[in-house]
């Protein structure tokens, strides 16, 4: 499942976060690639011990965890912390690749695995050309550049790449989830349910607030979601 969050980050959010990253200073993007992907690899990557990163960090984590799309979409176990790339000038592309099943985080030694990737925009598109994520799925590829501030979540098994930036800077965050429920395609009938009893739900809600019970299917519905969230997630 291939998911857009819209303003995933507020305005102001996404100020701070450019704010302080660009005013930090970015190594080689191979620090974190594997062996594969470090061949195809050419940006620029921000220490993710770095205050800037830190403080960074902390506004995308803060920002996602009120998120009721994103936390109904990736059910996250865990979230690797997000880091920050930068693509344009002679450090603008990385080539197709799969990220790493497991990603180690350094500082804890906690392992994630990739259930999801996550790519967050915090560069306008009409401030760079190319830089589209180029995602492949069964449907074909996918070619995402997307308002700053929103975000994409797409399968961890997708072979993926980011084009060459032509022009101007394409400034993103990235990060991974390990998922309750491992199945992209659980997680996608998971998803789909919520959102549609979520829509019953905002039909009936003038009679509700009047007094009115929640209607039986309602009920039921919602508890069909959780006796499959019961029986495919993993805390
Ligand atoms: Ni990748």
């Amino acid at each position: 499942m291939l998911l857009r969050i819209p303003q995933a980050l507020q305005p102001d959010e996404l100020a701070q976060v450019r704010q302080l990253i660009l005013a930090a200073d970015w190594t080689d993007g191979r620090i974190t690639a594997g062996s594969q992907s470090g061949a195809v690899k050419n940006n620029l990557q921000l220490p993710e011990d770095l205050p800037a990163a830190q403080q960074a960090r902390h506004i995308v984590s803060r920002a996602l965890a009120r998120n009721p799309m994103f936390v109904t979409g990736a059910l996250p176990k865990s979230v690797y912390p997000p880091l920050f790339n930068r693509y344009g000038g002679a450090s603008n592309y990385f080539g197709d690749h799969i990220d790493n099943a497991v990603r180690t985080h350094a500082a804890t030694a906690r392992h994630v695995r990739t259930d999801i990737s996550c790519t967050l925009f915090l560069s306008e598109p009409a401030s760079y050309d190319g830089g589209e994520l180029v995602v492949q799925d069964t449907y074909g590829e996918q070619r995402i550049k997307f308002a700053a501030g929103d975000l994409v979540m797409y399968p961890g098994t997708s072979v993926h790449r980011v084009e060459p930036v032509t022009r101007g800077e394409r400034l993103a965050c990235f990060f991974w989830i390990e998922s309750m429920v491992r199945a992209d395609a659980q997680r996608r009938l998971l998803y789909e349910m919520d959102m549609a009893i979520t829509a019953l739900r905002e039909k009936e809600k003038v009679q509700v607030a009047r007094g009115a019970a929640e209607s039986a299917e309602i009920v039921r519905l919602t508890g069909c979601y959780h006796n499959l969230l019961r029986m495919w997630a993993d805390v």
